[in-house]
Protein backbone atom coordinates (compact mmCIF):
# COMPACT_ATOMS: atom_id res chain seq x y z
CA UNK A 1 0.00 0.00 0.00
CA UNK A 2 1.88 3.19 -0.83
CA UNK A 3 0.08 6.70 -0.91
CA UNK A 4 0.70 7.17 -4.66
CA UNK A 5 -1.87 3.82 -5.43
CA UNK A 6 -3.88 4.93 -2.50
CA UNK A 7 -3.59 9.20 -2.56
CA UNK A 8 -6.88 9.64 -0.50
CA UNK A 9 -4.75 8.15 2.05
CA UNK A 10 -2.81 11.06 2.18
CA UNK A 11 -5.53 13.36 2.43
CA UNK A 12 -6.93 11.50 5.32
CA UNK A 13 -3.61 11.68 7.23
CA UNK A 14 -3.85 15.41 6.62
CA UNK A 15 -7.42 15.83 7.65
CA UNK A 16 -6.51 13.52 11.00
CA UNK A 17 -4.16 16.58 12.27
CA UNK A 18 -5.65 18.87 11.61
CA UNK A 19 -8.68 17.24 13.82
CA UNK A 20 -6.50 16.66 16.52
CA UNK A 21 -5.04 20.15 16.56
CA UNK A 22 -8.54 21.47 16.21
CA UNK A 23 -9.65 19.25 19.13
CA UNK A 24 -6.31 20.16 21.64
CA UNK A 25 -7.09 24.38 20.66
CA UNK A 26 -10.95 23.43 21.64
CA UNK A 27 -9.70 21.61 24.93
CA UNK A 28 -7.21 24.33 25.74
CA UNK A 29 -9.29 26.84 25.44
CA UNK A 30 -11.78 25.38 27.10
CA UNK A 31 -9.57 25.06 29.93
CA UNK A 32 -8.76 29.09 30.21
CA UNK A 33 -12.43 30.26 30.23
CA UNK A 34 -12.94 28.05 33.70
CA UNK A 35 -12.58 30.04 37.02
CA UNK A 36 -10.28 28.65 39.25
CA UNK A 37 -12.95 27.92 41.36
CA UNK A 38 -14.30 26.28 38.00
CA UNK A 39 -10.51 24.49 38.16
CA UNK A 40 -11.19 22.81 41.38
CA UNK A 41 -15.05 21.66 40.14
CA UNK A 42 -13.43 19.37 37.52
CA UNK A 43 -10.94 17.97 39.46
CA UNK A 44 -13.59 17.42 42.18
CA UNK A 45 -15.86 16.19 39.21
CA UNK A 46 -12.90 13.46 37.56
CA UNK A 47 -12.84 11.49 41.30
CA UNK A 48 -16.99 12.09 41.90
CA UNK A 49 -17.16 10.27 38.73
CA UNK A 50 -14.66 7.52 39.10
CA UNK A 51 -16.41 6.84 42.73
CA UNK A 52 -20.04 6.67 41.20
CA UNK A 53 -18.57 3.65 39.40
CA UNK A 54 -17.11 1.79 42.15
CA UNK A 55 -18.90 2.77 45.29
CA UNK A 56 -20.91 -0.50 45.50
CA UNK A 57 -17.79 -2.87 45.23
CA UNK A 58 -15.80 -3.28 48.43
CA UNK A 59 -12.68 -4.62 46.70
CA UNK A 60 -12.40 -0.86 45.03
CA UNK A 61 -12.15 0.79 48.41
CA UNK A 62 -8.57 1.86 48.89
CA UNK A 63 -9.06 3.29 45.81
CA UNK A 64 -12.20 4.98 46.12
CA UNK A 65 -10.92 6.72 49.79
CA UNK A 66 -8.10 8.06 47.33
CA UNK A 67 -10.47 9.54 45.19
CA UNK A 68 -12.58 11.05 48.05
CA UNK A 69 -9.41 12.31 49.35
CA UNK A 70 -9.20 14.36 45.51
CA UNK A 71 -12.48 15.65 46.58
CA UNK A 72 -11.55 16.57 49.76
CA UNK A 73 -8.72 18.65 48.92
CA UNK A 74 -10.32 20.74 45.72
CA UNK A 75 -13.87 21.39 48.02
CA UNK A 76 -11.58 22.71 50.35
CA UNK A 77 -9.63 24.62 48.46
CA UNK A 78 -13.08 25.66 46.88
CA UNK A 79 -13.68 28.14 49.75
CA UNK A 80 -11.15 30.41 49.24
CA UNK A 81 -12.72 31.45 45.89
CA UNK A 82 -16.20 33.48 45.38
CA UNK A 83 -18.50 32.30 42.77
CA UNK A 84 -18.60 34.18 39.58
CA UNK A 85 -22.31 35.10 39.97
CA UNK A 86 -21.12 36.60 43.01
CA UNK A 87 -20.96 39.99 40.62
CA UNK A 88 -25.12 39.42 39.78
CA UNK A 89 -26.02 39.54 43.23
CA UNK A 90 -27.15 43.25 44.58
CA UNK A 91 -24.24 44.47 46.42
CA UNK A 92 -26.19 44.36 49.60
CA UNK A 93 -27.29 40.87 49.43
CA UNK A 94 -23.26 39.70 48.13
CA UNK A 95 -22.41 38.99 51.99
CA UNK A 96 -24.90 36.25 52.67
CA UNK A 97 -24.73 35.17 49.09
CA UNK A 98 -20.84 34.27 50.14
CA UNK A 99 -21.59 33.39 53.49
CA UNK A 100 -24.49 30.92 51.88
CA UNK A 101 -21.81 29.92 49.56
CA UNK A 102 -19.25 28.46 52.08
CA UNK A 103 -21.96 27.10 54.57
CA UNK A 104 -22.96 24.75 51.67
CA UNK A 105 -19.43 23.59 50.36
CA UNK A 106 -18.74 23.18 54.04
CA UNK A 107 -22.12 20.94 54.42
CA UNK A 108 -20.46 18.93 51.26
CA UNK A 109 -17.42 18.37 53.23
CA UNK A 110 -19.06 16.70 56.02
CA UNK A 111 -20.63 14.68 53.98
CA UNK A 112 -17.76 13.06 52.24
CA UNK A 113 -16.31 12.56 55.79
CA UNK A 114 -19.00 10.62 56.41
CA UNK A 115 -18.77 8.51 53.10
CA UNK A 116 -15.16 8.15 54.51
CA UNK A 117 -16.18 6.50 57.50
CA UNK A 118 -18.63 4.58 55.91
CA UNK A 119 -16.51 2.98 53.36
CA UNK A 120 -13.71 2.34 55.82
CA UNK A 121 -16.31 0.60 57.90
CA UNK A 122 -17.03 -1.68 54.49
CA UNK A 123 -20.20 -0.22 54.63
CA UNK A 124 -20.75 -0.02 50.62
CA UNK A 125 -24.42 0.51 50.47
CA UNK A 126 -24.29 2.79 52.81
CA UNK A 127 -21.56 4.74 51.44
CA UNK A 128 -23.49 4.51 48.08
CA UNK A 129 -26.66 6.06 49.73
CA UNK A 130 -24.13 8.94 50.79
CA UNK A 131 -23.28 9.20 46.98
CA UNK A 132 -27.09 9.98 46.31
CA UNK A 133 -26.71 12.52 48.90
CA UNK A 134 -23.82 14.27 47.34
CA UNK A 135 -25.11 14.68 43.85
CA UNK A 136 -28.50 16.44 45.66
CA UNK A 137 -26.06 18.57 47.36
CA UNK A 138 -24.04 18.83 44.43
CA UNK A 139 -27.50 20.20 42.12
CA UNK A 140 -28.27 22.51 44.76
CA UNK A 141 -24.45 24.15 44.83
CA UNK A 142 -25.25 24.63 41.22
CA UNK A 143 -28.65 25.80 40.99
CA UNK A 144 -28.14 28.62 43.61
CA UNK A 145 -24.39 29.46 43.31
CA UNK A 146 -23.41 28.87 39.68
CA UNK A 147 -24.00 30.82 36.63
CA UNK A 148 -26.34 28.98 33.92
CA UNK A 149 -24.79 29.74 30.90
CA UNK A 150 -26.22 29.14 27.57
CA UNK A 151 -25.11 25.98 26.07
CA UNK A 152 -23.68 24.99 29.19
CA UNK A 153 -24.40 21.07 30.51
CA UNK A 154 -27.36 21.07 33.02
CA UNK A 155 -26.69 21.90 36.48
CA UNK A 156 -25.76 18.32 37.70
CA UNK A 157 -22.85 17.64 35.82
C1 LIG B 1 -19.91 16.32 43.86
C2 LIG B 1 -19.77 17.61 44.03
C3 LIG B 1 -19.55 18.59 42.93
C4 LIG B 1 -19.06 18.39 41.67
C5 LIG B 1 -18.58 17.07 41.05
C6 LIG B 1 -19.06 19.67 40.99
C7 LIG B 1 -18.65 19.88 39.68
C8 LIG B 1 -18.65 21.10 39.03
C9 LIG B 1 -18.27 21.32 37.65
C10 LIG B 1 -17.83 20.24 36.66
C11 LIG B 1 -18.37 22.66 37.41
C12 LIG B 1 -18.07 23.38 36.07
C13 LIG B 1 -16.63 23.80 36.06
C14 LIG B 1 -16.25 24.50 34.75
O1 LIG B 1 -16.02 23.79 33.77
O2 LIG B 1 -16.21 25.73 34.74
C15 LIG B 1 -18.82 23.31 38.62
C16 LIG B 1 -19.00 24.66 38.79
C17 LIG B 1 -19.41 25.25 39.96
N1 LIG B 1 -19.76 24.61 41.13
FE1 LIG B 1 -19.65 22.64 41.51
N2 LIG B 1 -19.53 20.62 41.85
C18 LIG B 1 -19.85 20.00 43.04
C19 LIG B 1 -20.39 20.59 44.17
C20 LIG B 1 -20.61 21.92 44.34
C21 LIG B 1 -21.12 22.53 45.54
C22 LIG B 1 -21.49 21.76 46.82
C23 LIG B 1 -21.18 23.89 45.31
C24 LIG B 1 -21.62 25.02 46.21
C25 LIG B 1 -21.91 24.92 47.47
C26 LIG B 1 -20.70 24.11 43.96
C27 LIG B 1 -20.58 25.35 43.36
C28 LIG B 1 -20.13 25.56 42.05
C29 LIG B 1 -20.01 26.88 41.46
C30 LIG B 1 -20.30 28.20 42.14
C31 LIG B 1 -19.54 26.69 40.14
C32 LIG B 1 -19.23 27.77 39.08
C33 LIG B 1 -17.77 28.20 39.17
C34 LIG B 1 -17.57 29.71 39.38
O3 LIG B 1 -18.50 30.42 39.72
O4 LIG B 1 -16.42 30.17 39.23
N3 LIG B 1 -20.36 22.89 43.40
N4 LIG B 1 -18.97 22.32 39.59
Amino acid sequence: MSLRTFPHLRQFGAACVLALALSSTASAQQDEEKTPLGKKMSAMNTAFKAVGRQVEDPSKNANTLEQLATIETNAKAALAFEPEKKAKVPTAQQAKFIAGYQAGMKEFLVTVEKMRAALKAGKNAEAAAIYDAMKGQQRDGHKEYRIKKAGAPPASI
